[in-house]
């Protein structure tokens, strides 16, 4: 049995509509075949790519002016009549052209003159898909304002860093905010990049083999907002590496959240950040219970997003060109990627930009850990020590200091100088010198290399990604209004038809 054998037999006898495909798919396995209902996504898709294929047929002079209207007529119709009142055919796209037979007869078919299911269940979801990932694209732009606004008010509140969850250097509240922020750029551009790949029309490639009508297929590419025509047939009515850029672009995005997310449940343990009531929940036992639910929710969606792109791969990993109904089963892990990634982008917005810090308790924290230590190393390295002599120094100082349960002082490093080199700390450094890197603020300061805590550092970083999130919303923007004309253009095109 060939598939596309059920394509082509799209005929229409009398009044009502008798397909020949009814032939194969009206048996035991009609509901698995059928991919109507999870087609909702793609009706409204559909309707535009059936307008803007009529109105180029009509415009080729493939059909008439008077039948373009007919089933320009009866299409208005049809999308009144909602997604609910389709009924019959395996999919969205046999079922509106069913209600478009009904309604205006036989003629109605000629809407399927020169294309296939192939060619426009490939447009409807590159459609659609697009209006998705402009969605994800703004709400990772509203992420990354909310990290800079944090951010900025953060520029001089001192925290613990962390490496191997163990304090390791202090930071800054705004330098550890602006960290995920410059992360989640790079999201927002491999999402943009996704979009660019995914707004190219397949229209046109039918089967996969081409049609020998004389149509326009970038007449219909502009009438539907594409960019770009996909040339090949063959790749224009079958590839989907669109889909497996945009869901694993959006799976990154829910890996990036997923470690925000766990440095903020972290955080909230310690007590270092407390979360708003709106993102928090609580339990049902203990009443005095705060958690970080919403948090906990946002780092899981990395499981969807990865379930999602593992399950799209793998349907599309070894199958052969061209069309095969396995496709019928890729795209719904690209949409359910989408949703659950860009709820969870939000939230996570909603979060940062509710949260509050506890600066005191922060500080307190900052220097815990003697995490200034790598600071005295820099600073005998920079009298000119070995950094290495420098690092065994101040090892054997820390040593020293978690022997006796003391803290690290001037005393307990000028003894480890001595044993180290058999001279005194004080031949290389000053006295206020050490006491300025033993303390976390001025600790932080001193490092004022691009991209570094230092206050100026991360003021000179957020003036950047300010820059950037301007351009990126400018992009965004951009591919907006180019939907927008092209929705326009496609109405007034419609209009002088009907
Ligand atoms: N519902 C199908 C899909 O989503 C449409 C294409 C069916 N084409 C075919 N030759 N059987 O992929």
């Amino acid at each position: 049995m060939s598939g596309d054998s059920t394509d082509d037999s799209d005929v229409a006898q009398g009044e009502e509509t008798v397909v020949r495909r009814d032939r194969f798919s009206g048996g035991p396995a009609r509901e698995f075949l059928s991919s109507l209902a999870g087609d909702e996504r793609i009706f409204t898709a559909d309707l535009a790519v059936d307008r803007a294929h009529v109105v180029m047929l009509a415009e080729q002079e493939i059909i008439s002016d008077e039948e373009a209207g007919w089933i320009l007529d009866a299409l208005a119709d049809v999308e009144n009549a909602g997604h609910g009142d389709l009924s019959g055919g395996e999919d969205v796209h046999e079922a509106i052209e069913s209600a478009v037979i009904d309604r205006i007869g036989p003629d109605g078919g000629k809407m399927h003159t020169a294309r296939s299911r192939n060619d426009e269940v490939a447009a409807c979801i590159r459609y659609r898909l697009r209006a998705d990932l402009l969605e994800a694209i703004e709400t990772t732009l509203a992420l990354r304002e909310a990290l800079i606004d944090a951010a900025a008010e953060h520029t001089d509140t001192l925290m613990p860093g962390y490496t191997h969850l163990q304090p390791a250097q202090p930071i800054t509240v705004g330098h550890f905010l602006m960290s995920y922020a410059s992360t989640i750029s790079r999201d927002t551009a491999r999402l943009l990049d996704a979009y660019d790949r995914t707004n190219e029309s397949p229209l046109g490639g039918a089967a996969f083999a081409g049609t020998p009508f004389d149509i326009d297929r970038e007449r219909t590419a502009a009438l539907l907002g594409f960019d770009r025509v996909v040339d090949n047939s063959m790749d224009a009515s079958s590839a989907r590496d669109f889909l497996a850029e945009a869901t694993a672009a959006l799976a990154i995005h829910a890996t990036t959240l997923s470690g925000l997310a766990e440095d903020i449940v972290i955080f909230a343990n310690k007590g270092y950040i407390d979360l708003s009531d709106d993102y928090s929940s609580t339990s049902s036992i203990m009443p005095q219970k705060k958690n970080p639910d919403t948090l906990e929710l946002t780092r899981a969606v990395a499981g969807d997003a990865t379930g999602e792109l593992t399950g799209l791969l793998t349907t599309l990993k070894g199958l052969p060109q061209a069309y095969n109904r396995d496709l019928q089963r890729a795209h719904p892990h690209t949409f359910r990627a989408v949703d659950a990634v860009v709820e969870a982008s939000a939230v996570a917005a909603g979060a940062v930009s509710t949260a509050s810090w506890n600066e005191k308790l922060l500080a307190d924290e900052a220097g815990a850990g003697f995490s200034t230590a790598t600071g005295i190393a820099d600073l005998l390295a920079m009298a000119g020590l070995p950094f290495r002599t420098a690092h065994e120094v101040v090892a054997l100082a820390a040593e020293e200091a978690e022997d006796r349960d003391t803290g690290v002082s001037a005393a307990l490093l000028d003894s480890a100088t001595e044993d180290v080199l058999g001279e005194s700390l004080f031949k290389y450094v000053d006295e206020q010198a050490v006491a300025a890197a033993l303390d976390p603020a001025q600790s932080v300061e001193s490092r004022d290399s691009q991209g570094g805590p230092a206050t100026a550092a991360v003021e000179s970083t957020i003036a950047g990604a300010r820059e950037t999130l301007a351009d990126d919303s400018d992009a965004l923007a951009d591919r907006q209004a180019a939907l927008d004309e092209a929705e326009t253009t496609l109405a007034k095109e419609v209009d002088q038809y009907v």
